[in-house]
């Protein structure tokens, strides 16, 4: 038999979640995608511009497929950016780079960021959340966004790249403002467009002389580490080591600011588990980070663009087909996860992978880094919060590109 033309298959509409749709109407909007695909095995969904894939094994497959790329150039064309500082760093970013070129740049970047190699900024983190502790006016009830998880991503990536702590606020801005290469509405935006094109001209001119300097005095940092494998002859160039830098940067802030926001949301809200946390940190804090980042995916769309015909499930992908992998619907895929819906930090992730980090060659290089951060954070508010609830309602961002919250108040009783 013939694979079925993804054309001719009746699929729920998925409509894009507009300027409305967060916190509880966002959960309602993707939660009537799977339960429409839960009797009848829909594991794809339509809207005008994509065909969403919802379930955690096809995500997967297309991921991992070598006939799918990032849709970069895509997204670069509609948007006319054929020139100019951002073209030239997008051409480099290793989210649109694929194969040999690919492998060689996250083989450079990869063993700053192993396990173990990670492991080394531990220290660092711990003392800026008690410098941040410090900084409050109010511990028992303050914004946490604005006092912890927004200043200690960029604090910790200007530890990870060698810079000066103070640098933390521009890196912050940088990354927030270079990051919105990804999100086709903000690109949209003509003025949007024009403040990323300066915001990378900016960051070259601050990291070329800081590269500089590192030649002459190397530090203990990521920096020094890609210095050295340019001198011991891997073919890094110069453009190639700030991008690799700077990819590093726009990966590393504000996903962790907003993966840290949701959980400690997540755990605000679910007194009984925030007891249980504290009463066993070892165990149910690494838990507590698995289980957030499975129920509220911070990522939970990325693209993928077919360079062939595929053939998958007896249905025939033609090329070019745009495809939105949904990391909250495989989250939640309720083939994998028993009571998907319910956010359970006694959850054992043994055997279940998420898609929040992607999968394949592009599988996110900063996972060991964030898991480590996210720990930390929780286990240092365990120490300090013998009772942790919302002082007033998240302000959600957009899902769209990174889900972030605002601003939350929270309230603790000291420990
Ligand atoms: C909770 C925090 C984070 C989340 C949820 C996250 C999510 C992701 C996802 C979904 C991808 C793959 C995108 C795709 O395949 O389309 C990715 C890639 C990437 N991430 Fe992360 N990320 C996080 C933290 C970090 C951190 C801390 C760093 C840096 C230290 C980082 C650096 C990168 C880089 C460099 C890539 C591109 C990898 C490649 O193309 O080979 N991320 N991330």
């Amino acid at each position: 038999m013939s694979p079925t033309p993804l054309a001719d298959l009746d699929l729920p509409e998925f409509p894009l979640p507009g300027p409305e749709i967060r916190g509880e109407t966002w959960h309602a909007m993707m939660d009537g995608i799977i339960e429409e695909g839960a009797g009848d095995d829909v594991w794809l969904a339509r809207n005008p511009i994509a065909t969403l894939v919802a379930d955690r094994e096809a995500g997967e497959f297309f991921l991992r497929s070598r006939s799918a790329r990032f849709p970069g150039e895509y997204l670069y064309e509609t948007f006319g950016i054929n020139e100019g500082p951002l073209h030239d760093q997008i051409r480099h970013n290793l989210l649109n780079t694929e194969g040999d070129r690919h492998r060689r740049l996250r083989g450079l970047v990869n063993p700053s960021l192993t396990p173990k190699a990670v492991e080394k900024y531990r220290p660092a983190i711990r003392e800026y959340l008690a410098e941040l502790w410090e900084r409050l006016d109010d511990p028992t009830e303050f914004d946490f966004i604005e006092a912890i998880a927004k200043p200690l991503p960029a604090m910790t990536i200007a530890r990870v790249m060698g810079a000066p702590a103070e640098d933390a606020p521009k890196l912050w801005d940088w990354s927030n403002w270079i990051q919105q290469q990804f999100d086709p509405v903000a690109l949209a935006d003509p003025g949007v467009l024009e403040t990323i094109q300066e915001k990378v001209v900016e960051f070259q001119h601050w990291i070329k002389p800081m590269v500089a300097a590192k030649r002459g005095n190397p530090g203990d940092d990521m920096v020094t580490e890609l210095i050295a494998a340019e001198e011991e002859g891997e073919r890094l160039s110069d453009t190639e080591l700030e991008n690799l830098v700077l990819n590093v940067l726009v990966g590393g802030v504000d996903t962790t600011q907003s993966q840290l926001s949701h959980i400690v949301r997540l755990l605000a809200d679910s007194p009984d588990q925030w007891q249980a946390l504290r009463e066993d940190p070892g165990t149910l804090i690494p838990r507590a980070v698995e289980e957030g980042i499975r129920y509220e995916p911070i990522t939970p769309f990325t693209a993928r663009m077919l360079t062939e015909d595929v053939e998958y499930r007896d249905v025939l992908f033609p090329e070019g087909t745009p495809l939105i992998i949904c990391a909250y619907t495989a989250n939640r895929d309720p083939d994998v996860f028993t009571e998907p819906a319910e956010f359970d930090i006694t959850r054992d992730p043994k055997g279940t992978r998420t898609l929040t980090f992607g999968a394949g060659i592009h599988y996110c290089a900063g996972t060991n880094l964030a898991k480590l951060e996210l720990g930390e954070a929780l286990s240092f508010l365990a120490e300090r919060a013998g009772t942790l609830e919302l002082a007033s309602e998240p302000a959600y961002a957009s899902p769209i590109g990174v889900y972030g919250i605002d601003s939350m108040k929270i309230r603790i009783t000291p420990a």
